[in-house]
């Protein structure tokens, strides 16, 4: 059977095709539309995905949507009644939107595909982000929680999902929180108080958490009570978000937290008023963390099993995670390389080829690569026409010569094979560094993300050295895979990883191994040959409000336009005008200067 799962219309619009059972393909629209975070119908994300495929729309068995909208109407208009006349003004806007496009989704489908409408299927949202996290986990028996800010109704579900010797697979969602009681949301109430974009920010909030501590914590607990059953509850008088679009927190949450940060005043940590900031993001993080692994801690009695798979939004929060893997009881935590809404595609039409549909369960292969590829003589025909140093290695020379201006403090943009799903780079669209410099960092941050000086940079390194570098719990290597868990440095390799060290000791790892992007797993040995220390520091291949480069001109002009040193596709190395050149760093690793003495640089 040949399946289109989409999402669409909230955020991170996505296309994905299962085709017998495995998926071939899966891309966000914004890496085809490059409006970031595009919420669009996934016009352009279809078209490709068809057209990658060898389709056409009339070969399709199914297209799956991945929420019911008339079930989300029911539920944008429920609320709005329940708090009229309070949510008179937000009403018109909701309804205007559900009318607009999401409630009418069968009709769009179908006209802009020339489906038949008997072809178009809906799962429900966290029935897709359950199926999307565990129909991808190499596991036969899982617990599986999902969290987000919220589907139709439910913002949190928990069950369990099975492949059975019979070839038949199947998720059980038990048991749902239901909106406006929200994980999600009550996270970004914070984000939105603290001065962030919601939907898109909540990592700044896990990465400010990093310098403040949870001394409001017991004000948080104001906000999520506990229910006898393990569940919780959001206390409305502190929200605001199901009455009104204009604000997500009451005048009750600023007398509890103080005034909220505009947006445009920086986050100065040297300031009581940029502590109280930090000391809220780790407030709310802290109850977050504590909630999940109370949750987690009581589905793994419930179920007994020993493997997790989280999906929704939340499951993005690695520092969460990790604490569930460390005091869950669960051995094993799954999460996606799209856990979120984008996700959901390809969760869709998992689910309506295994449950609708009854079709034998089929291994799908563990990882993220499934969008465009980079056409890397596109590339560089593009940097000759444009006068820039082209050079064309082979394979050995290229890792050698590309780790060496590494381990100089070059920065390089790094193209391989097809895009990335999900909002991690995870070797494909990368821009690599040096792991050791602070200068690096800040040189990144300033002139090539221009971003937030408190955000850390993740680290990359093999599986097998992952251990050295950083502490690991069991089951960290498989947190790791898809940069989903935070993990202590060892403390003896903190100032030799200071560019990829948060400031409480932590770093969001990579761990990879060599068949998932074995190009990065050759550069990585090739880094380690030359320092010492095979671990580099990875972040996404994008600037800052832009998504993450997908085609060979994209990552041209990004290279273009900020200050990476070296851009790398296929065999060709594009090197930066000397005249254009950031000066060398005052500091090098002690390991390439002492290659370069020898003679090896
Ligand atoms: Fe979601």
């Amino acid at each position: 059977m040949k399946i289109l799962g989409i999402s669409a219309h909230y955020h991170d619009s996505a296309a994905a095709l299962v085709v017998d059972g495995v998926p071939v393909c899966a891309v966000q629209e914004e890496r085809l539309s490059r409006h970031k975070n595009d919420a669009s119908f996934p016009e352009s994300a279809i078209e490709w995905c068809l057209d990658h495929a060898g389709l056409t729309p009339a070969q399709l068995d199914a297209v799956v949507f991945y929420e019911r909208s008339m079930l989300k109407f029911e539920r944008i208009l429920t609320c709005a009644l329940r708090s009229f006349p309070r949510s008179w003004r937000s009403f018109p806007h909701a309804i205007k939107n559900s009318l607009g496009e999401k409630v009418w989704v069968r009709g769009i489908i179908a006209s802009h595909l020339g489906v038949p409408r008997s072809k178009i299927f809906f799962t429900s949202h966290h029935a897709a982000h359950a199926a999307a996290a565990f129909f991808t986990a190499p596991t036969r028996r899982a617990a599986i929680l999902t969290a987000d800010g919220v589907g139709e109704w439910a913002t949190l579900t928990a069950g369990h999902g099975e492949r059975r010797d019979d070839g038949r697979a199947n998720v059980t969602l038990l048991r749902e929180i239901r909106y406006p009681h929200s994980l999600g949301m009550l996270y970004s109430t914070f984000t939105a108080y603290l001065g962030f974009a919601v939907n898109e920010d909540e990592y700044k909030v896990m990465g400010l958490a990093a310098y403040g501590r949870p001394t409001l914590a017991a004000q948080v607990r104001k906000l999520i009570r506990r229910t006898p059953d393990g569940a919780f509850a959001l206390a409305p008088e502190y929200f605001e978000y199901h009455t009104t679009a204009a604000r997500s927190y009451s005048s009750m949450f600023v007398e509890l937290f103080g005034p909220p940060r505009s947006s445009y005043d920086p986050i100065d940590l040297d300031t009581a008023e940029g502590r109280r900031f930090a000391d809220c993001a780790a407030s709310v993080q802290h109850v977050l963390e504590e909630t999940l692994v109370d949750i987690t801690r009581a589905l793994q009695r419930e179920t007994g099993l020993r493997d997790l798979c989280l999906g929704g939004g939340v499951a993005l929060n690695g520092v969460a995670n990790a604490r569930i893997l460390a005091e869950s009881g669960f051995e094993r935590v799954f999460v996606p390389p799209a856990p979120g809404d984008a996700g959901c595609a390809l969760g869709a039409a998992l689910y309506a080829d295994r449950v609708y549909f009854g079709n034998p369960d089929r291994d799908v292969p563990d990882h993220p690569f499934w969008g465009p590829h980079v056409d890397a003589r596109e590339l560089a025909q593009a940097a000759r026409e444009d006068n820039q140093s082209v050079q064309d290695l082979d394979e050995p020379a290229l890792l050698d010569y590309v780790a060496g201006e590494l381990a100089a403090g070059r920065i390089v943009g790094w193209m391989d094979g097809a895009c990335e799903f999900g909002p991690r780079a995870l070797g494909h669209r990368s821009i690599l560094a040096a792991p050791h410099s602070s200068e690096v960092r800040d040189r990144l941050n300033r002139d090539i993300k221009f971003r937030e000086e408190f955000r850390p940079f993740a680290p990359v390194t093999t599986v097998e050295a992952a251990g050295r570098y950083f502490d690991l719990p069991p089951g960290g290597l498989r947190l790791a895979r898809f940069m989903s868990g935070v993990f202590p440095v060892r403390p003896e390799w903190r100032s030799a990883l200071a560019a990829v060290t948060h400031v409480d000791g932590s770093a969001r790892l990579q761990a990879l191994e060599r068949e998932m992007a074995p190009r990065l797993y050759a550069l990585l040995e090739a880094y380690g040959r030359r320092t010492g220390i095979p671990v580099l520091l990875n972040t996404s291949f994008n600037i800052a409000g832009e998504p993450i480069v997908n085609r060979a001109l994209e990552g041209y002009s990004t290279f273009r336009r900020c200050g990476i040193d070296l851009l790398v596709a296929g065999p060709f190395v594009m090197t930066r005008r000397a005249s254009a050149r950031p000066a060398p760093l005052e500091e090098e690793i002690a390991c390439s200067q002492s290659a370069a003495a020898s003679g090896a640089v």
